[in-house]
């Protein structure tokens, strides 16, 4: 009898570990809700979350990491909640910026920065003019984020550039549409992790994550751990990337 051949991914050699790994971090106010407290209790052990993965991240040798912290759909949720997730921005990027700039992190944000208040503004353009000089882990925080909203600025500001005779639309490519992105100048991510369960990009860099590998965990943002960090890194590892080309 002929044996019906595995549905899994082909297995060759493991993949090296991935450049750019990216989180939706997911499931702060499910966790809150179990433990009978507040959202904002679940968005706080978030907080503490976000610590442990960059110190995971920076052990690993995980050159580049992006955090999605705050959605451009976000603003819908309820004003306390929205006021309490802007409270606790300001608060971490003032209680944690000298100790990632210690650690050799390079901070970036990625989104409409103009949306949030202007000391929260001020305190985003310090923290990536003080880190500036960093290299051994690229950090990108996305805060009002959203990957259409990101894609239409781009198109916007080339549609302009072109209408004034600046570029020639039938020259423009791949490299000179991503650009005009937020992520210019950032490689692709090569792993993208959600916690939560839930599994959705849900406006996550559409564009950047075209060939990237997914990994969906079952465990709530404020548990995600050191080991879960790993146990994503190890599954990315057995995948085979094919951008398309033909099965090694
Ligand atoms: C993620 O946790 C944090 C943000 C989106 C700001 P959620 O607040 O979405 O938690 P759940 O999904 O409701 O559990
Ligand atoms: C995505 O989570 C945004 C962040 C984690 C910051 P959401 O909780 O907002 O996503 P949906 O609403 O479940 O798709
Ligand atoms: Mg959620």
């Amino acid at each position: 009898m002929s044996s019906i051949p595995a549905l899994t991914a082909p297995r060759g050699d493991p993949l090296p570990p991935p450049a750019h790994v990216a989180i939706i971090m997911d499931g702060n106010g499910r966790w809150a809700q179990a433990r009978g407290l507040p959202r904002i209790a679940g968005h706080r052990a978030g907080a503490r979350a976000v610590r442990r993965t960059i110190e995971a991240a920076l052990a690993h040798g995980v050159r580049w990491l992006t955090l999605y912290a705050f959605s451009s759909e976000n603003w819908r949720r309820p004003q306390d909640e929205v006021s309490d997730l802007t409270a606790l921005l300001r608060h971490y990027l003032k209680s944690e910026i000298a100790e990632l700039a210690e650690n050799g992190v390079r901070l970036r944000m990625i989104g409409e920065a103009a949306r949030f208040a202007e000391d929260i503004q001020a305190s985003l353009r310090d923290a990536e003019r003080v880190t500036a000089g960093n290299a051994r882990l690229n950090l990108t925080i996305a805060l009002s984020y959203g990957g259409r909203a990101e894609i239409i600025a781009a198109a916007r500001r080339i549609a302009e550039a072109a209408a004034r005779g600046e570029i020639d639309p039938a020259r423009l490519d791949e490299a000179g549409f991503a650009s005009q992105l937020f992520t210019a100048g950032m490689p692709d991510p090569d792993l993208i992790i959600r916690t939560s369960g839930e599994r959705r990009l849900s406006n996550f860099l559409l564009w950047q994550a075209a060939y990237a590998e997914l990994v969906f965990l079952n465990v709530l943002w404020p548990d995600f751990s050191a080991d879960h960090f790993a146990e994503a890194l190890t599954d990315y590892a057995s995948r085979e990337r094919r951008f398309g080309a033909r099965p090694s």
